[in-house]
């Protein structure tokens, strides 16, 4: 589908969601996150923190992958200060816009608000930024438990991803799928 068709004038490689497929992506995030979320909070119940690491290194990207299959979206998790440095690592695209989450944080925006999404390069792109609510804290916080700390150490040896304070922004997940998917 030529990207002319959403073009202003301005910039024809850059150019808004169309609506319906901005709602898509909004439903894939809250798939994604309202499965991780209580997943991660059962299992920092059930096991503690060091414990619950292994929930973030593989439930997380196997449920990207599950919801890739029946949503069509590729799913990923990025920040500029990434723990994963396999697959957090931000592309150009995503480091601008989480440059922009950044500085619409700083001038007062609220969670929700903190999304984007393009079509660019005859992609569909679309970011939801996630910030530090208090149960992150136990493993991106400033006071990390020596366990966890070493669980950490062990598994992630370049780990930029702690030392947050709550409300900041952790990162964001990022969304993916070809134009010509529909
Ligand atoms: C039990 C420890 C733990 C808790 C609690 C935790 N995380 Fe993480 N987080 C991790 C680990 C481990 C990774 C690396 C996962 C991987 O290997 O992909 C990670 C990765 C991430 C990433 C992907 C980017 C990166 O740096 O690799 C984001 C975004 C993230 N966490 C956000 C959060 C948010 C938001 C919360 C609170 C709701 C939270 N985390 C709570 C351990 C935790």
């Amino acid at each position: 589908m030529p990207l002319i068709l959403w073009a202003t004038g301005v910039n024809a490689q850059q150019q808004p969601l169309p609506a319906p497929i901005a709602a898509d992506a909004r439903t894939t995030v809250k798939a994604f996150v309202g499965q991780m979320k209580p997943l991660l909070v059962s299992q920092v119940q059930a096991l503690g923190p060091a414990g619950a690491i292994e929930v973030c290194a593989t439930e997380a990207p196997a449920l990207s992958k599950s919801l890739t299959e029946t949503s069509g979206w590729s799913i990923t998790r990025v920040s500029d200060k990434p723990r994963n440095e396999r697959r957090a690592i931000p592309d150009e695209w995503e480091a601008s816009v989480l440059r922009d989450f950044e500085q619409r944080l700083h001038d007062g925006a609220q969670a929700p608000q903190l999304n984007h999404g393009e079509v660019i390069d005859g992609e569909y792109r679309y970011m939801q930024a996630q910030l530090v609510g208090g149960v992150c804290l136990l493993c991106h916080g400033e006071n990390i438990a020596d366990d966890v700390r070493s669980a950490l150490n062990a598994r992630y040896p370049h780990d930029r991803a702690t030392g947050y304070t709550p409300g900041q922004l952790r990162g964001a997940i990022s969304l993916r799928r070809p134009v010509s998917d529909r």
